[in-house]
C-alpha cells in the first residue's frame, strides 16, 4: 500500500485532487455566508486557518465523498461541476457530523490538529456544526432530484450514530450482546447513508436519475466497508497517518467490528478478551494487551474478511449500474485498503 502522501489514498488519488481543488471555491463560497465567528471556527475544521484565524494551506480531510459525487456524475456523461451543489452538500454534512461525533466520542484529535471543540469549546463547535448542517441543505433545496436522498442520509445518520451509542450500554456476552448484523446496520446508517447520497446525487445531478436508488444501495454497502476499515486503523493505524488518536475505540470500549468479530471466534483469546472487557479496560497496558488479544483472536482478519465481502457487494451493484466507470470503481475499492 501506497503511504507516502498522508491523508491520501492508494488509488484514486489523482482524482481526489482534482475534485478536491473544484471543491475547494465553492465551500469556501458556502462558508462564507456564516456570522464570522461561525465562519472562523468553520474554516478551523475544514483546514482553511488554525485557531487564531490565521491562513493556512490547503485542507485536511480526504474528500471521499465530494469525489464520489463527481466521478458518479461524470460516469453517467454530466460534468463534475454539474454536481458540484451535491459535493459541497455533503462534504459539509460530513464535517457537521464529524464536529459533533468527536464531542460524543470525547476525542481530542482529528486531521491531525485538536478537536473543533477542544479548539473553540463545546457549544460553539456543536453550534458551528448546526451551521454547516444548515449550509449543506441549502445547497441542494433547489434539486428535487438530489435533495431526497441528503434528507435520507441525514435521517439514516442520527439513526447510526443513537445506535453507536446506545451499543456502548450493552453487555459483552450474553443475552442482549452486539450482533455483528446489527453493526452492519448501524454503520451503514452512521456512514454508508452519506456515501449513498453521494453516489445518488452524483448520478441524479448528472443527469441519470433513473440509476440513483441503486447508486444509494451501492454507497450504504460502501459505507458499511469504510466504517469497518475505519475501526481497524482506530486499532492499528498510524496517528502520523489517520491525524486521529489509536485506540480511543478500546479505551472507551466501543462495539467496534474487530472486536465484535474476535469475540464471536471463540477461542481462548477470545475468552481471555470477553473476561478482560468484562473487568474493564483500564490503562495503557490493558489498552494495549486488549488490541493484541482482538487480533490473536482474530478480530482483524474478521473484520478485514467483512469489509472485503461489503467492497464486493458494492462493486457487484456499481458493474451492474455503471460497467464502464473505471475511476470510479478504481475510487471504490480502494476505502477499503487505506492508511488513512
Ligand atoms: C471519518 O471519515 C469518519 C467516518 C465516517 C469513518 P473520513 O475518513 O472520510 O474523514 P476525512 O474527511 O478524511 O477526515
Ligand atoms: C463515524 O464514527 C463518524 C460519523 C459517522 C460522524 P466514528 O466515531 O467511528 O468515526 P471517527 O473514527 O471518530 O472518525
Ligand atoms: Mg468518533
Ligand atoms: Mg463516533
Amino acid at each position: 500500500m501506497n503511504v507516502s502522501r498522508p491523508g491520501v489514498l492508494p488509488q484514486g488519488a489523482d482524482s481526489l485532487a482534482r475534485y478536491r481543488s473544484l471543491l475547494e471555491p465553492a465551500l469556501r463560497e458556502a462558508v462564507g455566508a456564516l456570522h464570522p465567528w461561525g465562519a472562523r471556527m468553520a474554516a478551523f475544521t475544514l483546514g482553511w486557518s488554525d485557531v487564531d484565524g490565521s491562513p493556512r494551506q490547503g485542507g485536511v480531510g480526504k474528500g471521499v465523498r465530494p469525489a464520489l459525487v463527481m466521478l458518479s456524475a461524470e460516469a453517467v456523461g454530466g460534468s463534475a461541476e454539474s454536481a458540484l451543489p451535491g459535493a459541497v452538500a455533503v462534504e459539509l454534512v460530513h464535517a457537521f457530523s464529524l464536529a459533533h461525533d468527536d464531542i460524543i466520542d470525547r476525542d481530542e484529535l482529528r486531521r491531525h490538529r485538536a478537536a473543533l471543540w477542544k479548539a473553540y469549546g463545546v457549544g460553539p463547535a456543536l453550534l458551528t456544526g448546526d451551521a454547516l448542517l444548515a449550509l449543506a441543505v441549502g445547497q441542494l433545496a433547489g434539486r428535487p432530484e438530489a435533495m431526497p436522498y441528503l434528507s435520507a442520509a441525514l435521517m439514516e445518520l442520527v439513526q447510526g450514530q443513537t445506535a453507536d451509542m446506545a451499543f456502548e450500554n450493552r453487555p459483552w456476552r450474553g443475552p442482549g450482546e452486539v450482533t455483528v448484523d446489527e453493526y452492519a446496520e448501524m454503520a451503514a446508517g452512521k456512514t454508508g447513508g452519506l456515501l449513498g447520497a453521494a453516489a445518488a446525487a452524483g448520478v441524479a445531478l448528472g443527469g441519470a436519475p433513473e440509476l440513483a436508488g441503486r447508486m444509494w444501495d451501492m454507497g450504504r454497502d460502501l459505507g458499511v466497508a469504510f466504517q469497518i476499515a475505519d475501526d481497524i486503523l482506530g486499532i492499528w493505524g498510524d496517528p502520523r497517518l489517520t491525524g486521529k488518536p489509536v485506540h480511543s475505540d478500546l479505551r472507551r470500549e466501543k462495539k467496534t467490528l474487530p472486536v465484535l468479530a474476535a469475540l464471536a471466534g471463540g477461542g481462548p483469546a477470545a475468552r481471555e478478551l470477553s473476561d478482560l472487557l468484562v473487568s474493564g479496560v483500564d490503562g495503557e497496558e490493558s489498552v494495549r494487551h486488549a488490541a493484541h488479544l482482538v487480533e490473536a483472536a482474530g478480530g482483524r482478519a474478521g473484520a478485514e474478511d467483512l469489509a472485503q465481502r461489503y467492497v464486493t457487494a458494492a462493486l457487484g451493484v456499481l458493474d451492474e449500474c455503471l460497467p464502464d466507470a473505471a475511476d470510479l470503481r478504481a475510487l471504490c475499492g480502494s476505502l477499503v485498503h487505506r492508511a488513512s
